[in-house]
């Protein structure tokens, strides 16, 4: 049975994630910084490890990880946990993988760790969650995949093999009531800005100044869903993911008007188990002229982070990858279609040209 350390096992995503290895037959390694809340984890799970590590000490982060075969980080905010863990991971030679959703803690850990990580042939993977992650898959899978390793694309790929000329990525939440760890990564992201907002557009990130609101539009999700109002400019971590290894110039994501206002009522989520909000992830990529759809749905977006990062661990740990080290992002290391298929017990995926 291979060990698969969580560093913030006990937050709410990284409970999801010690069940969903439970349930596929890894031994999760309970890792936090707090002794109390590891312990009564610890006490749901017996027969678990779980080890107390801090992000200021290395030493108990290289003592923490000691004999695990990769690293899952759910310790957010990420700009003050990714850098040591990933360190850790680069140190034990084990890959990592995270699911931060902070824009610029993800373009630090391609910006710093991308030689290193290749130096170590170690893999790293931030954002392989909802937000990041599954865009990434859709916008790969509706460009069709190209194997890294040997230039094949699948069939049915458009124009210019991995490159497009738009990507929008539409977030049909029903609700979002968002956990303490992501208000917290949202107050260290708008401090990171100070007062500017981000966008990708001419083929890079590019801060502007924050005036008035951001702009309301209609989106028309596929049925049930529907025509909804999203917000463009809602910027989210697939701005980073994706243009990580296709060339496009243009990567616009939205967020429906109802999770928007959940997210900035913040109330914090209280309860540990899933929740009944809904989503619909809907991926628009254009090229030349042609459009291609990919379209996955599901239910709670913290929930459904968990089979998506198990899931690259696994592909990871048993070689299913294009690359052997570096930080890549999911859709470039992975068979994008393979693995939305691989998820079909938690998201309903569909493509349409
Ligand atoms: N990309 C995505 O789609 C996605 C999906 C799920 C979650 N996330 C992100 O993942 C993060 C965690 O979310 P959550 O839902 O699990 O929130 P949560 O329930 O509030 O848990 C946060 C966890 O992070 C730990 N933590 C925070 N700062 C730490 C630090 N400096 N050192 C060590 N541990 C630290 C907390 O431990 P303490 O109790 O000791 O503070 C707790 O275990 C958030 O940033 C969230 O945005 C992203």
């Amino acid at each position: 049975m291979k060990t698969v350390a969580v560093f913030g096992a006990y937050g709410h995503t990284g409970r999801f994630v010690v069940a969903e290895l439970r349930a596929r037959g890894f031994a999760p390694l309970l890792l936090g910084r707090n002794a109390d809340r590891l312990e009564a984890l610890a006490a749901e799970h017996p027969g678990l490890e779980h080890r107390v590590a801090s992000a200021g000490d290395p030493a108990s982060l290289d003592a923490a990880v000691k004999g695990a075969a990769a690293v899952i980080n759910c310790a957010g905010p990420f700009a003050s946990t990714a850098g040591p863990v990933i360190e850790a991971a680069l140190r034990a030679r084990i890959p990592y993988v995270d699911v931060a959703a902070e824009i610029e803690a993800n373009v630090d850990t391609f910006d710093r760790y991308a030689e290193p990580a290749r130096e170590a042939g170690v893999v790293v993977v931030p954002a392989m969650a909802f937000y990041g992650g599954l865009g990434d898959l859709l916008v790969t899978a509706a460009i069709g995949d190209t194997d890294a390793a040997t230039g094949d694309t699948s069939a049915g790929a458009i124009g210019d093999i991995g490159a497009a000329d738009e990507v929008h990525v539409a977030y049909g939440l029903s609700s979002w009531q968002p956990t303490a760890g992501t208000l917290a990564a949202g107050v260290v992201s708008r401090d990171r800005r100070g007062g500017r907002r981000v966008r990708y557009t001419g083929g890079r990130l590019e801060y502007y100044p924050a005036e008035g609101d951001l702009p309301t539009v209609e989106w028309e999700f596929p049925a049930p869903l529907g025509r909804r109002a999203v917000l463009g400019g809602f910027t989210m971590p697939d701005v980073v993911t994706v243009p990580s290894h296709l060339r496009v110039s243009e990567v616009h994501t939205y967020m429906t008007i109802e999770a928007a206002t959940g997210l900035a009522a913040a109330v914090p989520v209280e309860e540990s188990g899933r929740t009944a909000e809904t989503f619909t992830v809907d991926v628009v990529v254009r090229t030349g002229g042609t459009q291609r759809r990919s379209t996955a749905s599901g239910r709670d977006i913290y929930a459904v982070s968990a089979p998506l990062a198990v899931e690259a661990v696994d592909r990871i740990l048993t070689g299913r990858t294009h690359r052997a080290g570096g930080v890549t992002s999911a859709g470039e290391i992975f068979d994008a279609a393979d693995f939305l298929r691989a998820l079909s017990a938690h998201l309903t995926v569909t493509s349409i040209a």
